[in-house]
């Protein structure tokens, strides 16, 4: 199955999955491309250092969202791509290609939603004085961060946390979680009914 991997940052969730999925030959699962809305995200340079295709697709150069989102579509049908991934890509789709690419779109997220959604969960989570974080990969629907929970992974948060510290433990369970959820999809395992996923 190939996938298509979109970044912002730093790229460690892209890191795991080269190699837990794009380099293990067994898995089935190969990243046919790495799309980021940065020219500078580190994430590319880990997609070149695996030899993986990379494109840049920045929102300034486009007239409007509807024709950047289609700038994406374009490389997803070009990669003949079944998945598309977004790992830390913080861009949001237009209605019409998230319709057009409906349950073929996930997202990786740092809490336990629909605790804390938006731009700055970690320290939403932290100001908020919860006990419990954690990680939620989801299917991505029309709103924000509110599609069909896939699975989802607990950390606890400590008192002595800062934003960094807590980010680095739920990025552990993001990188064992996500790799997983994609082989699920990849074997045909996930059925959508309504608001549930189900793991066959
Ligand atoms: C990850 O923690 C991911 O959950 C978060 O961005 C980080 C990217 O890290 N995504 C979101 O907040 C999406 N709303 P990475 O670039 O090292 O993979």
């Amino acid at each position: 199955m190939k996938i298509a991997v979109l970044v912002s940052g730093s790229g460690t969730n892209l890191q795991t999955l080269i190699e837990q999925l794009h380099q293990d030959k067994t898995s089935g699962i190969q990243i046919a491309v790495v799309i980021s809305d940065r020219r500078k995200a580190y994430a590319l340079k880990r997609a070149k250092r695996a030899s993986i295709p990379t494109h840049v697709v920045k929102t300034q150069d486009f007239e409007n969202r509807v024709d950047f989102d289609a700038e994406i579509s374009r490389f997803i049908e070009q990669y003949n791509v079944e998945l598309v991934v977004l790992a830390g890509f913080m861009k949001l789709f237009q209605p019409p290609f998230v319709r057009k690419y409906q349950n073929r779109i996930i997202n990786v997220h740092p809490t336990l939603l629909p605790a804390f959604p938006g731009a700055h969960p970690v320290a939403d989570t932290l100001a908020y004085g919860v006990k419990i974080a954690g990680v939620t990969v989801h299917f991505v629907d029309e709103d924000v961060d509110t599609g069909p929970i896939i699975a989802q992974s607990a950390v606890p948060v400590l008192d002595t946390d800062d934003e960094e510290s807590l980010h680095d433990r739920i990025q552990v369970e993001e990188h064992k979680l996500y790799p997983e959820v994609i082989k699920w999809y990849a074997q045909g395992r996930l059925k959508v009914e309504g608001r549930k996923v189900i793991v066959q």
